[in-house]
């Protein structure tokens, strides 16, 4: 039976602990995503929530515990490897390349395709999300936050992931671009792509999610579906 539920789940990360020298940023988490689940991590300032999605990235190692891709042990293979392997992250803070324009961002997220391949992937975002293309030769920098979440998200969906990492997609964006983002993502749901999304005000990320897991100091406190983590995250002011 439990081995029947791991093998649904696209990915599984079990009792992660993750040090940052003599911190302990997060200590036991275990997660689940099933294949084209929307899953919500939330938790206030400093729980542990880029430190877990970053873990699952492979961008900082897992101190111990386990993360599964498809079944398969992914906990010692580098972040490059993961993101061959379908797993990619828009980070905290957007990051795009700010001296580049919009469509060389989106170029740099498709370079593990193959050469043949890349133009019509960029054409295809391109269609899939308007506002790209609209901003095509826009420096990157030069576009306003909610403009460069779909940038960040463009460039991480080029290489057509199964698994996108979200974290905090909603972070300091007006009510308007809360709307273009949560738009953004649900085409990006509508391809079948599996996403893990951490936010720490959770209200709009928990409107698009199938399930939720509260982080507290490192742990999970609690989980649920959408409308129980609502609940519970309102009752803690996460939303
Ligand atoms: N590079 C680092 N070195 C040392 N400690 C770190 C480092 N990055 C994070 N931490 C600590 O680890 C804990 C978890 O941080 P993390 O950034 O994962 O939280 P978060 O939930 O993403 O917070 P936020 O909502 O502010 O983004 C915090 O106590 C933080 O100070
Ligand atoms: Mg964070």
């Amino acid at each position: 039976m439990t081995d029947t539920r791991r093998d649904e789940e696209l990915l599984a990360v079990r009792d992660l602990v993750v040090n940052y020298g003599p911190i302990r940023a997060v200590s036991g988490v275990s997660i689940g995503v099933h294949r084209g689940e929307t899953v919500v991590l939330c938790g206030a300032n400093g729980a542990g929530k880029s430190t877990t999605i970053k873990a699952i990235m492979g961008s900082v190692p897992a101190s111990s515990g386990s993360v599964h891709l498809d079944g398969q042990p992914i906990t010692t293979v580098s972040a490059a490897l993961r993101a061959r392997r379908g797993i990619r992250l828009s980070p905290e803070g957007r990051q795009v390349f700010a001296t580049m324009t919009v469509e060389e961002n989106i170029r740099i997220g498709a370079h593990q395709l193959k050469a043949t391949d890349r133009n019509t992937r960029v054409e295809e975002l391109f269609d899939t999300f308007p506002l790209l293309a609209e901003r095509r030769r826009s420096r990157a920098g030069d576009l306003s936050g909610g403009q460069q979440q779909i940038v960040a998200m463009g460039r991480a969906m080029a290489s057509r992931p199964r698994l996108l990492l979200l974290d905090e997609p909603f972070l300091g964006l007006a009510p308007i671009w809360i709307a273009s983002v949560s738009d953004a993502i649900r085409t990006v749901q509508a391809a079948g792509t599996a996403l893990l999304i951490s936010e720490q005000m959770a209200r709009p990320a928990l409107e698009l999610a199938d399930r939720g897991y509260v982080l507290k100091h490192g742990s999970i406190a609690r989980r649920g579906t959408a409308d129980e983590v609502r609940s519970m995250a309102l009752a803690e002011e996460y939303v």
